[in-house]
């Protein structure tokens, strides 16, 4: 009935996910609520896990890109999983050292990340720093040399390849915020400069070619364009990079329209066309580290929400109001994502009406969704939004002063709480 694994329909007609009624989740931990099903999340990690003991040899790791759901208990489980992670600010750095996760394991991203943070990431034994631009080069070279410490460094490359995503979730074309140019010859100078510097030492190149991606061809042409990268260094430099690391950036399913690839497939393709690549231009195979976000947690998350008003526009269209909207879930408003709605106290219902899925802010794109096939909406239902594990909570504020939801994983018919819910005091902590 539902594409998404961990959603069901019980008797009494309610949406359960990982074997929990969604309708007594509402009622326990109140609306609107995160649910994460640990299952999926495991399940999806082990499958990147073993793509690499299936078509590689095992010879990489896949990194947890936390950016799109960063909490302590998303780093235990990479963690127990054999994970990295993937960082992008002091805050992430902070979640995962409180969380007891194995720093060495981490790499550290950013376009701009500022002397406080490269310190605090030094002194966290942050694994890798994956360098946006010349002027971190030179202060992380800096700063190292002050703390008396050599750090392994990548450089973010952009590979120059056009991935079919939205606009805003593009990053490997040159005109990009991210990274140090191919063509223009920005990536080798880099690469050149960093020979000369004492407390930095080259292992790993990046590059990530954008977001909720399903065609595997991009990615296999960047891994390629980046291993004919590695072997002009070594002609030109003598010297040769070992580590490969291909980003992020598999889609996942918001609604039957997408069509993601099993997730191994990647591995599959990208190991063939790496090993090629080594066995043309003689280099030894590299080490290879992904960085999927999206597809680890997306499909695993859903949202409830308490309906509390209906209005029909005659002739035009019929809102329906709930009680969060775009400080829990930006994605509508900002890049018009489609999402699939479910009235979880009618999932057994046919979805007949058409709604629009309003949020409470004073902001008329407060939108969760425009023309939401749902069985038909009365004031009081619970709705759920489905896939909303990545990039919804870690993306939300607290627009009028409204406090973040409590989060809950389910796990075979049994919830526990795994962030809690803001209060009013949460609200004016900083005030003064
Ligand atoms: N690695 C790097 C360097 C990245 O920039 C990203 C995502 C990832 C890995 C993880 O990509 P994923 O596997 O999650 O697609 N807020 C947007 C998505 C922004 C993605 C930013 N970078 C959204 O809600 O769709």
């Amino acid at each position: 009935m539902f594409t998404n694994d961990c959603l069901n329909v019980n008797e009494k007609g309610h949406l359960t996910i990982g074997g929990c009624d969604t309708l007594e989740l509402a009622k326990e931990y109140g609306t609107p609520l995160y649910v994460l099903d640990e299952n999926v999340i495991r399940q999806t990690c082990r499958s990147y896990v073993s793509s690499f003991k299936k078509f590689y040899n095992g010879n990489g790791m896949p990194l947890y890109a936390s950016k799109a759901l960063s909490c302590k208990e998303l780093c235990r489980i990479a963690k127990e999983e054999g994970l990295g992670l993937d960082v992008v600010s002091g805050g992430e750095i902070y979640t995962a050292v409180q969380a007891g996760f194995p720093m060495e394991k981490v790499h550290f991203h950013g376009n701009n990340k500022t002397a406080d943070e490269l310190r605090f990431a030094i002194e966290s034994g942050v694994g890798k720093f994956v360098v946006d631009n010349l002027h971190e080069l030179e202060l992380l070279n800096t700063i190292a040399g002050e703390m008396s410490k050599k750090v392994n460094i990548s450089f973010r490359i952009k590979p120059g390849v056009d991935a079919h995503t939205h606009n805003f979730i593009r990053t490997g074309q040159i005109d990009s915020k991210f990274g140090f140019a191919l063509e223009t010859g920005e990536a080798f100078n880099a690469v050149k400069e960093t020979v000369s510097l004492e407390n930095v030492v080259l292992t790993e190149l990046h590059c990530h070619i954008g977001s909720q991606i399903f065609d595997i061809e991009p990615f296999v042409t960047a891994a390629e364009i980046m291993m004919d990268f590695i072997s002009e260094i070594k002609q030109k430099l003598g010297v040769e990079i070992k580590e490969l690391n291909l980003g992020g950036g598999f889609g996942i399913m918001y609604t039957e329209k997408d069509e993601p690839v099993p997730y191994e497939k990647y591995m599959e393709k990208v190991s063939v066309a790496v090993k090629a690549k080594a066995a043309e231009h003689g280099l030894e195979i590299p080490y290879i580290f992904i960085e999927p976000g999206r597809s680890i947690v997306g499909e695993a998350g859903i949202t409830l929400y308490t309906v509390g008003g209906k209005k029909n526009i005659p002739n035009i269209r019929t809102y329906v109001s709930i009680d969060g909207g775009m400080t829990d879930n930006v994605r509508y408003a900002l890049y018009q994502s489609d999402y699939k709605v479910v009235n979880a106290s009618k999932a057994g219902e046919e979805p007949n009406e058409a709604v629009t899925v309003a949020g409470k802010c004073c902001e008329s794109g407060d939108l969760i969704q425009e023309n939401a096939m749902v069985a038909e909406v009365e004031v009081g239902d619970t709705l759920a939004v489905l896939s909303t594990g990545a990039y919804n909570y870690s993306m939300a504020s607290n627009y009028n002063r409204i406090p973040r939801p409590a989060m809950v994983m389910v796990n075979n018919g049994v919830s526990r709480v795994i962030i809690k819910r803001e209060s009013y005091e949460d609200i004016v902590k900083n005030d003064i």
